[in-house]
């Protein structure tokens, strides 16, 4: 039942280029146009929207933090993300108007099944994305749009959340798509990335061999660091969610320019800290940033484990651990940077002598508030 894996998150790791094709099947059409008809809210109420909340727990409001990037690139749309846990108790300002959207794998988290009975006490319309066929959480909803990653057995969430990342991708295009804002070409042209982000996934998988030895290297420390801005800036708290339920380590993640700010003081000699680059050709003066900040770590004594595109050399002289993702567009590139912190994480519990599917103290789904 594993698939010839020793746990599930390794098989469900493994499965992640299907799960993110799989989402992404039947959804686009041929002339490149997102047929997204079983959302079933009316083009005319979406293109009253003048507000998008997400709310979501633990690796799915890491998915919410990135969808809010997209969507309000693409539509222009104010976007708020809030744990589901938070969101109901500040008594937020919600209406007809808004959209709030509800990520959840399972389908039963209670924290969020709240959240999304107060967005529709207060009139909104609320958009599922969800794993789990007839769970609650799409019930209760207005609409919803699965993720096609199929069952998740372990505790700690991988392929759900690519798919998760795809779904609000497909949500936020598909509302460029039907309010037409001024990023139509762009529109175009990044639905035709996401046709081929499944083989940019599958090539990432492939290169996962000197992670884990790195992951093995380190299984004596105390603190892993995450830096990242931008979309890398929820990748990078991803990937300290991931090891601190599975290693049990001490793991924080940064906004990187948060850094100088406070947290740098933690770096001490030889600690190991991962640093998500964006991409050199995308947002350049980010790149030029995010160089500096290892710079910085680096002349304090950290160990600087640097996920960089394939091609950034800028990075090359700052790196003592250099771990390659392909090329794809700054938005995206969530979906090929979180795989090696997910196969990080997964070896470094087992090299602690860690149960990798049930973690202790969690459970898959959390159906108590
Ligand atoms: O089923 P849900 O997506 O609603 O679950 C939300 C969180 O409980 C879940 O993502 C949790 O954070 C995972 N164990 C993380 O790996």
């Amino acid at each position: 039942e594993k698939g010839g894996h020793d746990y599930f998150m390794l098989k469900e790791i493994a499965e992640q280029p299907k799960a993110v094709a799989d989402t992404l099947l039947g959804r686009i059409d041929a002339a490149g146009s997102l047929t997204l008809d079983e959302v079933r809210i009316p083009a005319p109420v979406l293109r009253e929207v003048d507000k998008v909340v997400v709310v979501a727990c633990g690796t799915a409001f890491h998915a919410g933090m990135i969808a809010k990037y997209a969507v309000e690139h693409w539509t222009r749309i104010p976007c708020e993300v809030e744990p589901a846990s938070e969101f109901r108790y500040r008594d937020p300002i919600l209406g007809p108007r808004s959209l709030v959207i509800a990520i959840s794998q399972s389908g039963e988290t209670m924290d969020t099944l709240m959240a999304v009975r107060h967005a529709r006490e207060q009139g909104s319309h609320v958009l599922a994305i969800c794993n789990t066929n007839g769970s609650t959480i799409p019930r209760e909803s207005d609409a919803v749009l699965y993720t096609h990653a199929g069952p998740e057995v372990a505790v700690a969430s991988t392929k759900a959340f690519l798919t998760q990342l795809v779904a609000c991708y497909l949500v936020a295009l598909y509302l460029g798509q039907v309010r037409g804002t001024q990023w139509g070409d762009e529109i175009g042209a990044v639905v035709r990335d996401l046709s081929g982000i499944s083989g940019a996934v599958e090539r990432v998988l492939k290169t996962m061999e000197p992670v884990r030895a790195l992951a093995r290297s380190l299984a004596a420390k105390n603190t892993v660091l995450f830096l990242g801005r931008h979309v890398g800036h929820p990748v990078a708290l991803e990937g300290a969610l991931k090891l601190k339920e599975l290693a049990y380590m001490h793991a924080e993640g940064f906004a990187a320019g948060e850094l100088k700010h406070g947290p740098i003081a933690l770096i001490e000699d030889d600690m190991p800290v991962v640093v998500v680059v964006p991409s050199p050709r995308g947002r350049s003066v980010l790149h030029d940033k995010i160089v500096s900040n290892i710079q910085e770590i680096r002349a304090r004594g950290a160990r600087t484990i640097v996920i960089a595109e394939e091609g950034d050399e800028a990075v090359v002289p700052y790196a003592d651990h250099l771990i390659r993702i392909p090329a794809t567009p700054t938005l995206l590139q969530p979906l090929v940077a979180t795989v090696p912190l997910q196969v990080f994480a997964c070896e470094l519990a087992t090299a602690r002598g860690n149960e990798v599917d049930q973690p202790r103290n969690l459970a898959k789904s959390v159906t108590v508030e």
